[in-house]
């Protein structure tokens, strides 16, 4: 089975409140989309990319990654499941239903090699596919609404994971999974929940609790000492 690559980077960045969306934001003098897609596209074989853009952008074509052919763009939408469903669709007729297709926020740009390798390595004989994965560090409460939130239960973290991407699964599942979710009016927010919500159960894939999503201003500083260490 071949092996495609979706990053979507549509989305607007409203928490981050920049002056731009926060995938052309730069670290060390490069867009945080073009770090990403370069240590993606840099370290798996992958036969193709598609990087679902907003209809605003007006970025990309400053971008290094514009001028990758390895990378084609189509039109994103308006959540992330819905850019990623038209990169599926985008890429149909070019990947077959039994491929696997890797999909990567745009706004994760430390994203390792070896984690990347080991995702996939794990998963290539497995039927459904799985995700990378953080176990939780944290206590945490489970809260009750009032005046002030009260704790109303400390939650066992032994079973909970952050999940994170790259996620990984079939093609033609995955884009099957994405579509009955929308039509179902079923809010998602990663492909893992649409395979969860067909009835499949994806596999944690432990990665490096580093894979940030960069999301609100601090994340910026963060992400930059994060790349500079590995
Ligand atoms: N994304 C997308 N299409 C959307 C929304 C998000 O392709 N309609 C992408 C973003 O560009 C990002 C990834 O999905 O790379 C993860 O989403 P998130 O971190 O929420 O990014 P934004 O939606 O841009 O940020 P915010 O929610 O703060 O507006
Ligand atoms: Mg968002």
């Amino acid at each position: 089975a071949d092996l495609w690559l979706i990053v979507p980077a549509a989305g607007i960045g409203q928490r981050m409140n920049a002056e731009c969306p926060k995938q052309y934001l730069k670290i060390n003098n490069r867009f945080i989309l073009d770090i990403t897609l370069s240590r993606l596209l840099d370290n798996a074989p992958f036969k193709g990319c598609m990087v679902p853009l907003n209809p605003k952008d007006h970025w990309w074509p400053e971008s290094e990654s514009a001028r990758d052919d390895r990378v084609q763009t189509c039109t994103g939408g308006k959540e992330r499941a819905d850019s990623v469903l038209s990169a599926l669709v985008a890429l149909e007729g070019q990947a077959a239903d039994n491929d696997w297709v890797l999909v990567h926020d745009a706004a994760r740009p430390c994203v390792h090699s070896e984690d990347l390798s080991r995702l996939i390595e794990t998963l290539s004989e497995h039927p459904v596919g799985g995700l990378l994965a953080a176990p939780v560090a944290d206590t945490l409460k489970l809260a009750e609404a009032g005046s002030l939130p009260v704790v109303s239960e400390t939650i066992d973290r032994s079973r909970l994971w952050r999940a994170l991407t790259p996620q990984m699964f079939r093609f033609g599942a995955l884009k099957q999974a994405l579509s009955l979710c929308l039509e179902r009016g079923q809010a998602i927010t990663d492909e893992s929940s649409a395979m969860e919500f067909s009835g499949n159960m994806p596999v944690l894939v432990e990665g490096r609790p580093d894979n940030l999503k960069i999301t609100v201003p601090s994340d910026l500083a963060l992400a930059e000492f994060i790349l500079g260490r590995q």
